[in-house]
Parts: structure tokens; C-alpha cells; sequence
């Protein structure tokens, strides 16, 4: 089996994986990182979203192996502490969860959309945000929260 080393939620991990082992599948098998959502594992769904070197990244679409030297984030690394990220504060603030299966990747997904579009309008983040779905249709709430989330992440920034 290879031996991978990589960083996740800050924290460096050397282990060795099989083969075929989803990246998936390490955050939530091997490192019990739970809050990585697996809806369909074939790339439909988006709610095992995380960041691989700052991208927004469908889990189940990549191999533990491909994320070897890679910095991982995943929704458990997202707050700062006690202190919601501010799209996660959008996300409760708008009621953009109903059961919270689809929240992390939604979270995570639209964390790296807002990076690139600092006051998105309503359809920019439908089109930004695709490849999430939400089984239970909240998508009001998700799209008015992270317009609100990536306002407040550019927030105070030149
Ligand atoms: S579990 Fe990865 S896209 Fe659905
Ligand atoms: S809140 Fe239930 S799947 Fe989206």
C-alpha cells in the first residue's frame, strides 16, 4: 500500500492507503472526520465537498493517494474555535439548513465560491452552487445565505 502525507485541518497525517481508497473515504473512515457527507459517492451530489489546496473539491471524485503532499480542509476545520466562519453564520442566520445532510458541502463549496465573488447576486450563486444539492429544497435560504456569507467574508478587505 503507498504512503501518503498530507495536511488536514492544519494537521499533518502520514499513513498508508490502499489504492483505492476514496479521499472520501480517508477523511471519514480512517481520520473520523464525519462532518464530510457521503450522498451518492459518484460526483452527483456535492455533499462531500472540501477544500485540496484551496479548491472546492468533490471528495468521492478523488483518490486518497492523488491528495498526497495536498492541503485538506474540511467543514470540522472551517470555524475559528468557538467562532462560526462567517458563511457558516450566514447559514444559521438564514436558515439555510433544514436536516443538514447537504450543509458542510454546501458550506464548503460555497466558502471557495465566495472566495472568487466577493457580492455574488442570486444567480450567480445558483449557478456557482450547481453541484450541491439539497434533497430537502431549502434552497432559498442556502442562495440568501451565502450572499450574505461571502459579503461578510470580503467584509473590511481592500
Ligand atoms: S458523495 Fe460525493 S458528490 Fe455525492
Ligand atoms: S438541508 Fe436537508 S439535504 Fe439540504
Amino acid at each position: 500500500m503507498p504512503n501518503i502525507s498530507l495536511s488536514v485541518n492544519g494537521t499533518r497525517h502520514t499513513l498508508e492507503v490502499p489504492d483505492n481508497l476514496l479521499l472520501s473515504g480517508l477523511l471519514r473512515d480512517v481520520l473520523r472526520l464525519t462532518g464530510t457527507h457521503i450522498g451518492c459517492d459518484t460526483s452527483q451530489c456535492g455533499a462531500c465537498t472540501v477544500h485540496v489546496d484551496g479548491r472546492s473539491v468533490k471528495s468521492c471524485t478523488m483518490l486518497a493517494v492523488q491528495a498526497d503532499g495536498a492541503e485538506v480542509v474540511t467543514i470540522e476545520g472551517l470555524a475559528d474555535g468557538d467562532t462560526l466562519h462567517p458563511m457558516q453564520a450566514a447559514f444559521r442566520a438564514h436558515h439555510g439548513l433544514q436536516c443538514g445532510f447537504c450543509t458542510p458541502g454546501m458550506v464548503m463549496a460555497a466558502v471557495a465560491f465566495a472566495k472568487a465573488n466577493p457580492a455574488p447576486s442570486e444567480d450567480e450563486v445558483r449557478h456557482g452552487l450547481e453541484g450541491n444539492i439539497c434533497r430537502c429544497t431549502g434552497y432559498q435560504g442556502i442562495v440568501e445565505a451565502v450572499m450574505t456569507g461571502a459579503r461578510a467574508m470580503h467584509a473590511g478587505k481592500a
